[in-house]
């Protein structure tokens, strides 16, 4: 018999939230373009398949490195693939510009290596400037130089001036304003298309609305903010990660469950086991408490996440039987509220889910 933990991908809730991301986008300008961020195995969706069903609506789709461009060229995905991580050496230059694949130049060597580069035919490439983010990009002073090198080497075509927001998920945050100020300062004047906004920025800041924008996070159909949010709380989460009831005890007031003996049962307590641990991307920091959705009804974790099991306090889910339905998160209860008593974000939690959790995908 099949284990019985799954994730359910639901393809017409990730195409819906991607029609909304553009509606949002063209709310900027009727031209603005809505990139679709697929990196990181589409944030544990499955890249392939998400890739596949966004790829008619999306102009380009983007994923971080050069090896997950070529999985999704393997996968028959045609459509111009942007590296958000740019390059990582020289020689992945020549590959960009005969694969379609559309780096972010980060420093002023890989312009040096793209002038330097043989290419049969020019290369379609962003600059990145580094607006205050501080992990990659040119420096704002440095853009016009190293676009007009690059422009007028003839070896680069399609330039984007694109920077990434540090805070844009903190609503009253100024720093997203000095951010996209000091893009607009530098790249305006050179008359280049601009790319600033990740998902809550699309959602939330209409300045940082350009000619391209990039949301990943809430193509998934999850909020970026811990807070309500009248746009973001109209995305259809895409993944269900289910599961069933496998074993079923009876505990009396006082007795512990599962390793280090971490929760002790209050009351006389019906306990159930569901077949899904850390080694299926349930997070071990959940803690006791965190919410399970038994048969709809809201169980509460009782004691440590186990490698390939659970132990969920049911006893006042009702009637409960071996076989019974479990959800971890999904449509019924929020990652983000999973990932809360986690301790983590939830963009984490879907995207650090293992291989061997089968995937299924419903239209
Ligand atoms: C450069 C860049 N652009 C866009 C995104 C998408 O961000 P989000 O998932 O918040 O929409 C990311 C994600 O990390 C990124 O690194």
């Amino acid at each position: 018999m099949t284990r019985p933990s799954h994730a359910l991908i639901d393809l017409a809730a990730l195409k819906a939230n991607y029609r909304l991301a553009d509606n949002l986008s063209k709310q900027g300008s009727a031209s603005a373009q809505t990139l679709a961020v697929v990196k990181a195995n589409a944030y544990g969706h499955g890249a392939a398949a998400v890739a596949a069903a966004l790829e008619p609506l999306a102009p380009v789709l983007a994923v971080a490195c050069c090896d997950e461009a070529v999985a999704l060229r393997e996968a028959g995905i045609v459509k111009p693939l942007l590296l958000l991580e740019g390059i990582l050496s020289d020689d992945e230059i020549a590959l960009c510009a005969a694969c379609d694949f559309w780096p972010m130049i980060s420093d002023i060597g890989q312009v040096d290596a793209i002038l330097a580069a043989r290419l049969d035919r020019p290369l379609t490439a962003w600059i990145k400037v580094d607006t205050g983010m501080h992990r990659l990009g040119i420096q704002p002073g440095e853009l016009a130089a190293q676009y007009q090198r690059l422009r007028d080497s003839g070896k680069a075509i399609g330039i984007v001036a694109a920077t990434h927001l540090a805070s844009a998920d903190e609503l009253d945050n100024p720093f997203t304003t000095t951010q996209i100020a000091r893009l607009d300062t530098v790249a305006r004047p050179l008359e280049l298309p601009l790319s600033i906004a990740n998902s809550p920025a699309l959602l939330a800041w209409s300045t940082a609305r350009a000619e391209w924008n990039r949301p990943g996070f809430m193509l998934y159909g999850n909020s970026p903010f811990d807070q309500p949010h009248a746009v973001a709380d109209r995305l259809q989460p895409v993944m269900t990660f289910s599961s069933q009831v496998m074993a079923l005890r009876r505990l009396a007031s006082g007795e512990t469950v599962g390793y280090g003996e971490t929760w002790r049962a209050p009351r006389p307590s019906l306990i159930a086991t569901i077949p899904v641990g850390y080694g299926d991307g349930y997070p071990r920091t959940a803690a006791n408490g965190t919410p399970v959705l038994v048969n709809g009804q809201r169980g509460s974790l009782a004691g440590r996440v186990s490698m390939e099991l659970i132990t969920v306090d049911v006893t006042d889910c009702g009637p409960v039987r071996v076989g019974d339905t479990v959800e971890l998160w999904g449509r019924g209860l929020a990652v983000n509220e999973v990932a809360r008593c986690a301790a983590t974000s939830p963009y984490e939690l879907p995207t650090r889910m293992p291989a061997r959790l089968r995937r299924l995908y419903r239209e």
